[in-house]
C-alpha cells in the first residue's frame, strides 16, 4: 500500500497502468465500519482502490470541532491495508490550500437547505475539496455514505455541472445493533448521552413504520419525528426533514419517494441520521 502526501506521486501511481480501473473512497480519518464498507464496495467493483485521510478545514466553521476531531491515522492505515487498498493519500494543509489559494465550488439550490442552512459554509468546503480530490485521483469510481444524504445529492449535482468524468456511488448507512448510524462523531457520545443518540434511529423507524401503515402526509411525518426527540430529554432537535430526495425540497405529501432526514444535538455533539421512504413497486 503506498501512503503517499504528494499529489504528483498520486497521479503517477493513477496512470501507471491506465488499463485499471480505480475506486476512490475520500475520508477524514477515524474510520469506521462505514468506511469499511465503501472501500469493499470499491474493492469488489475496480482493480484498484485508494482513499485519501484529509480533515478538511474549509467544511468546518470556525466554530465547529475541527481541533477536536478525532485524528488517529496510525491506526486508520492499519485498517485500509487490512481492506487491501492499494493507494492512500494523507495531504497537508498545505498541499490542498497553498498560500494563495483562491478558487471555491459553490453548489448552489441543493446545498441552502438541511445541513446547508444549519453549516452555511459546509458544502462549499466539501464540494472545493472533493473537486481537488477527483482531479488529483482521478478514479473511475468514488463511494460516499448515504449517511451523508445531502452530501451525496451535492456532489451528484457538482459531478453533472462541472462533468466529472467519475461515477458516484452512494452506499447504505451502516449501523451500531442498537440502530445508531456509525459516526466518527459517535466518539464524543458516553453513558446515558450514547444510550440517548438512539432517537434519532427510534424517530426514523416510527416514520417509516406510519408510511408502511399509509401515511402520505409529509408534515404529520415530521410531527412524528419532533414528538420522538422532544421526548428524549438529553436530545434537541436542530431540525426534521422530509423533502424529495434529488432537489431537497420539502414535500407536502408524498407521492413515490421522500428523504426523511433529521439533525439532532447532544451537549455540543450534532449527529444526522436518514431513511429513504419508497412506494412498494
Ligand atoms: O464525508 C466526509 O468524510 C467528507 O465530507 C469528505 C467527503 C471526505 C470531504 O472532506
Amino acid at each position: 500500500m503506498l501512503i503517499t502526501k504528494n499529489i504528483e506521486l498520486v497521479r503517477r501511481e493513477r496512470w501507471a497502468d491506465p488499463g485499471q480501473t480505480w475506486g476512490f473512497v475520500p475520508t477524514m480519518g477515524a474510520l469506521h465500519e462505514g468506511h469499511l464498507s465503501l472501500v469493499r464496495c470499491a474493492r469488489a467493483e475496480n482493480s484498484r482502490v485508494a482513499a485519501s485521510i484529509y480533515v478538511n478545514p474549509t467544511q468546518f466553521a470556525p466554530t465547529e470541532d475541527l481541533d477536536a476531531y478525532p485524528r488517529q491515522l496510525e491506526r486508520d492505515l492499519e485498517l485500509l491495508r487490512a481492506e487491501g487498498v492499494d493507494l492512500v493519500f494523507t495531504p497537508s494543509d498545505t498541499e490542498m490550500y497553498p498560500p494563495g489559494f483562491q478558487t471555491y465550488v459553490s453548489v448552489e439550490n441543493v446545498t441552502r437547505v438541511l445541513e446547508g442552512a444549519s453549516r452555511p459554509t459546509h458544502f462549499r468546503g466539501v464540494a472545493t475539496v472533493v473537486a481537488k480530490l477527483f482531479n488529483i485521483v482521478q478514479p473511475t469510481r468514488a463511494y460516499f455514505g448515504q449517511k451523508d444524504a445531502q452530501q451525496t445529492v451535492v456532489i451528484r449535482q457538482m459531478v453533472r455541472d462541472l462533468n466529472f468524468p467519475v461515477d458516484v456511488i452512494v452506499c447504505p448507512i451502516v449501523r451500531e445493533p442498537d440502530g445508531l448510524a456509525m459516526s466518527s462523531r459517535n466518539q464524543y457520545l458516553h453513558g446515558e448521552t450514547r444510550t440517548a443518540a438512539t432517537v434519532l434511529y427510534r424517530a426514523l423507524m416510527a416514520v417509516q413504520s406510519a408510511f408502511e401503515h399509509g401515511e402520505r402526509n409529509a408534515e404529520t411525518l415530521r410531527a412524528l419525528m419532533r414528538d420522538t426527540i422532544a421526548a428524549e430529554k438529553l436530545a434537541r432537535l436542530d431540525y426534521v426533514s422530509v423533502a424529495n430526495p434529488d432537489t431537497l425540497q420539502e414535500l407536502d405529501t408524498i407521492a413515490d419517494s421522500a428523504l426523511c432526514s433529521l439533525a439532532v444535538f447532544f451537549g455540543k455533539t450534532r449527529l444526522i441520521d436518514n431513511i429513504i421512504l419508497e412506494e412498494s413497486e
